[in-house]
C-alpha cells in the first residue's frame, strides 16, 4: 500500500475487517515488521486521538515514531508554489518534504482544509505534494477532504456492535459554533457506502456533501424521519461543501439547535448506538444525556483508532519488506 486516503486503498473490506480483528486480539504479533523503521507524523493542525493512536500503532509494530508539529517545532512552511516568500514562512514544502522523507520510511500527514478555496482543498494540494516529493508511503491523518483512519475505525466499531447483518446507519449533521471541514463526513460516507450497511444522510438544505463521497446514499432532509429505525447514529458538524455554489464553500448556513442529537432523537431509533469521532462539543452536537448513555460508543470508537492505524501501517511495512 503506497497511499491511504480512500476506501479503495484498503482493498477487500471484509479482509481488512478480519485483519483488524486479529490486530486487536494480538497487537504485538507483528513487532518484528517495524524494527529499524521510522514513521514521521507531520501535524499542521491540532490533534489528540490521531497523534496518540498513530504513535501507539507504530510502537505496537516495533517502529520508531517521530512527531513534528509544523510551525511550532519547525519553521513555518509555505505550501503554495510560485509565491514570493517575503512573509512569515521560512521554508517551502518543496524542500521540507524530501528532507523529512530522508529521515523516515513512512509519512503520516495532518493538513486540514483551509475552507477558503474549494478547488485548492478538494485537489488535496498539500497531500499531493507529500506524495510527489517524498517517494514514501503516505497516510492521510485527516487531510483537506478525507479522514480515512477515522472512517476505518468507525467501521471496525460498527462491525463489533452491529446486531443485524445489514444495520441502518444515519449520518446526521449537528450544529457547531465554528466552520468545520467535510473530511470526516466525506470519509464516513465513502466507507459506509462500501460496507454492508444502509446509509442515510441527513442535514439542512445547503449542506449536501460531494457525490464523489456520498455516491448513491439516501439523503433525507427531515432529521427525525431519517433517524427512524436507525441502528447507529453518527453525528458530525460540517460547513457548506459548496457543491452547487462554490462561493458558499466553508460557510456556516445553520446553527439550528433543533439538530443537536438528544433523547428525543434517539427515541425514534432502533435503540441505536451513538457515535462521534471526537472532539465533541457537548450540548451543541449531542446532549449530555445521549453521550453519557450506555449506547454511546465514542470511547471504544476512539480506542479503535489504534487498530485502524495499525492495520494500515502493517500493510505498508509488509510492502516495504517485499
Ligand atoms: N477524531 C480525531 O481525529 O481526533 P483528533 O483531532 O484529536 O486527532
Amino acid at each position: 500500500m503506497k497511499t491511504f486516503f480512500h476506501v479503495s486503498d484498503i482493498g477487500d473490506l471484509k479482509a481488512a475487517l478480519e485483519e483488524a480483528k486479529q490486530v486487536k486480539a494480538t497487537p504485538y504479533a507483528w513487532k518484528h515488521l517495524g524494527v529499524n523503521k521510522t514513521i514521521m507524523l507531520v501535524f499542521f493542525n491540532s490533534s489528540l486521538r490521531t497523534r496518540l493512536s498513530s504513535q501507539k500503532a507504530a510502537l505496537n509494530l516495533g517502529m520508531d515514531p517521530i512527531v513534528l508539529n509544523i510551525g511550532q517545532d519547525s519553521w513555518k512552511l509555505e505550501t503554495e508554489m510560485g509565491v514570493v516568500m517575503d512573509g512569515d514562512k521560512s521554508e517551502h514544502l518543496r524542500e521540507a518534504i524530501p528532507v523529512m522523507a530522508s529521515y523516515c520510511d513512512i509519512i503520516g500527514v495532518r493538513s486540514f482544509a483551509g475552507l477558503k478555496d474549494r478547488e485548492y482543498d478538494y485537489n488535496e494540494t498539500v497531500l499531493r505534494q507529500f506524495i510527489e516529493y517524498s517517494g514514501k508511503p503516505v497516510i492521510s491523518l485527516e487531510s483537506a477532504t478525507v479522514h480515512p483512519c477515522q472512517a476505518f475505525a468507525d467501521l471496525i466499531t460498527i462491525e463489533e456492535y452491529r446486531k443485524t447483518r445489514r444495520p441502518k446507519v444515519v449520518l446526521t449533521w449537528a450544529p457547531h459554533p465554528r466552520a468545520l471541514p467535510q473530511a470526516v463526513p466525506n470519509s464516513f460516507a465513502e466507507w459506509m457506502n462500501a460496507a454492508d450497511v444502509d446509509l442515510v444522510i441527513t442535514h439542512p438544505h445547503g449542506y449536501e456533501l460531494d457525490p464523489k463521497f456520498t455516491g448513491g446514499a439516501v439523503v433525507e432532509y427531515d432529521q427525525m424521519k431519517a433517524l427512524e429505525g436507525a441502528d447507529f447514529v453518527y453525528a458530525k458538524n460540517w460547513s457548506c461543501p459548496g457543491v452547487t455554489d462554490p462561493s458558499q464553500y466553508g460557510a456556516i448556513l445553520s446553527k439550528d439547535m433543533g439538530w443537536t442529537v438528544d433523547a428525543r432523537h434517539m427515541a425514534v431509533t432502533n435503540n441505536a448506538f451513538f457515535m462521534h469521532c471526537l472532539p465533541v462539543r457537548r450540548n451543541m452536537i449531542v446532549s449530555d444525556e445521549v453521550i453519557d448513555s450506555p449506547e454511546s460508543l465514542v470511547i471504544p470508537e476512539a480506542a479503535n483508532r489504534v487498530v485502524s492505524a495499525q492495520v494500515v501501517m502493517k500493510r505498508m511495512l509488509e510492502d516495504l519488506a517485499k
